[in-house]
């Protein structure tokens, strides 16, 4: 059986193994699919020997994104435009392709699973670190009108509009400005505050009426921002749950060349997670 890990630290409750052996069973693949926690330090090593043993294929989530991409000898256009990569992939002769299927992912589970067609909409990226890197120009390609992307730290906002390029469509704003900003019709929650146990202080003025509310996250990570999105009066307010569920069927699709049915996982998987 093909030998196929995510990587990341912690990983112990990370849902890939159950999505792709899910996937798996969908074409009668016999894989076997494990996590490998790797501290910081450690990581380049475990990957290496993860492919010398005759890994072929790995996921990478947290914190690992960033090193996944600098340790490849290929990459996807998405990867590069992104700085990160979710996907490695085993080449001859011991190199590795890095792929990013994140932006792609969210951008899927919003316009296909939910149906929303987010060409025109004005788009409000909250975070400036890997994960709205990695959604950043997925958004643009949609077809958002424009992108404002507002970060705690403002360097990183700039350093996020700058590497887009595009500033008719790509700006920075102020944090302590979003209440002064309008309303707009898609926020994105790309912050790790959620995932830190933090709650966001966000002014009720951003969410327009038609607004859908996006966290990159799920379960409790989540929660807080979906329910300030639904007490403000968001009319979507969505979590990340379809997102990763995506992002592993691009995974799956590289490297096994068929394309899972991501519904019925979809739909085992929210039961879980309300
Ligand atoms: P990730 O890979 O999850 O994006 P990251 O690269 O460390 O992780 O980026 C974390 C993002 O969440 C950053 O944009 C960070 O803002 P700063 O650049 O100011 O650190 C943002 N973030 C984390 N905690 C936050 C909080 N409590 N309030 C607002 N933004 C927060």
């Amino acid at each position: 059986a093909g030998q196929f890990a995510v990587f990341g630290h912690p990983i112990g409750h990370s849902l890939s193994p159950h999505i792709h052996q899910a996937f798996a069973r969908q074409f009668g693949i016999d894989l076997e699919y494990r996590t490998i926690d790797a501290a910081p330090g450690g990581f380049d090593a475990a990957v290496r020997r993860f492919f010398a043993d005759g890994g072929c294929g790995a996921n990478v989530t947290l914190p690992h994104k960033t090193a996944a991409f600098a340790m490849a000898d290929e990459r996807s256009e998405s990867a590069q435009r992104a700085g990160t990569a979710n996907v490695l992939t085993p080449l001859p002769g011991g190199r590795l392709a890095a792929h990013n299927t994140d932006g792609d992912g969210m951008v899927r589970d919003i316009t296909e699973r939910h149906s929303v067609d987010l060409r025109g909409h004005t788009a409000l990226l909250l975070g400036a670190g890997g994960a709205a890197h990695g959604v950043a120009w997925s958004l643009l390609d949609a077809g958002v009108d424009t992108l404002t992307i507002v970060n705690r730290t403002p360097e990183a906002a700039d350093a996020l509009a700058d590497a887009i390029g595009e500033p008719a469509r790509a700006h920075t704003r102020y944090w302590e400005d979003l209440a002064d900003l309008g309303a707009f019709d898609l926020i994105v929650n790309a912050t790790s505050a959620g995932v830190l146990g933090k709650s966001l202080d966000l002014p009720f003025a951003v969410v327009g009426n038609r607004a859908l509310c996006y966290d990159l996250s799920y379960g409790t990570a989540a929660a807080g921002f979906l329910a300030w999105a639904r007490t403000a009066g968001a009319r979507y307010a969505f979590d990340g749950l379809g997102m990763l569920i995506e992002t592993a069927a691009d995974a799956f699709e590289l490297w096994h060349g068929k394309r899972p049915d991501t519904d019925p996982v979809y739909a085992d998987l929210r039961k879980q997670f309300g």
